[in-house]
């Protein structure tokens, strides 16, 4: 396997590990709102939940130079694969990554009161879960013309 195909499939099995990451950050966050504590442990999930995220970010830029599905002929935005990966899917995703990087950042930082912290990270995580989740090539519905993998 190549380098790209290589990428793809790290890309494309990391997805899991984002969205376990996520639910899991976004359940402790919802059970932890009024434990009056703002743990090590709910830090560090937090902080893991954004480390992979942004390792996705950097293999799907990678991929966004690299990929064949990312080219911009004539009328790539009548194409619905080339307008999916050449903007709807960056597009969202980095706002998603961005909504989320900053909840943490203010909850780590900024916000005082366990309280506001967890609340912080309930409202953005789930923000950008929803995001990241239409915005998925799945193999069913629209995206199964994509032929993207489940890997
Ligand atoms: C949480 C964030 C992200 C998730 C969960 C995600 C998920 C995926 C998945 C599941 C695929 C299909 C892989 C396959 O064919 O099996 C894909 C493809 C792709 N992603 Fe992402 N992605 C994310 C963020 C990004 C970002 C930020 C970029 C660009 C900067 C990007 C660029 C791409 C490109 C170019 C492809 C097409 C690769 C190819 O098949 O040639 N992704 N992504």
């Amino acid at each position: 396997m190549d380098i790209k195909g290589m990428l793809v499939h790290m890309h494309s099995g990391l997805r899991w590990v984002v969205l376990l990451l996520l639910i899991y950050a976004i359940i402790n966050a919802a059970r932890s709102i009024s434990s009056g504590k703002y743990l090590k442990k709910d830090k560090m999930v937090n902080l893991f939940t954004m480390i992979s995220l942004h390792v996705q970010l950097l293999i799907g830029l990678i991929l966004y130079f690299i990929s064949p599905k990312v080219t911009f002929f004539e009328g790539w935005m009548k194409d619905s694969m080339t307008r999916f990966f050449a903007m709807e899917h960056i597009v969202l995703m980095v706002i998603a990554i961005a909504i989320i990087t900053i909840g943490r950042s203010r909850a780590e930082k900024k916000l005082e009161g366990t309280r506001n912290k967890h609340r912080a990270i309930l409202i953005t995580y789930t923000i950008g879960l929803i995001l990241i989740l239409a915005s998925i090539p799945w193999p069913f519905g629209r995206w199964a013309s994509f032929g993207a993998g489940l890997g």
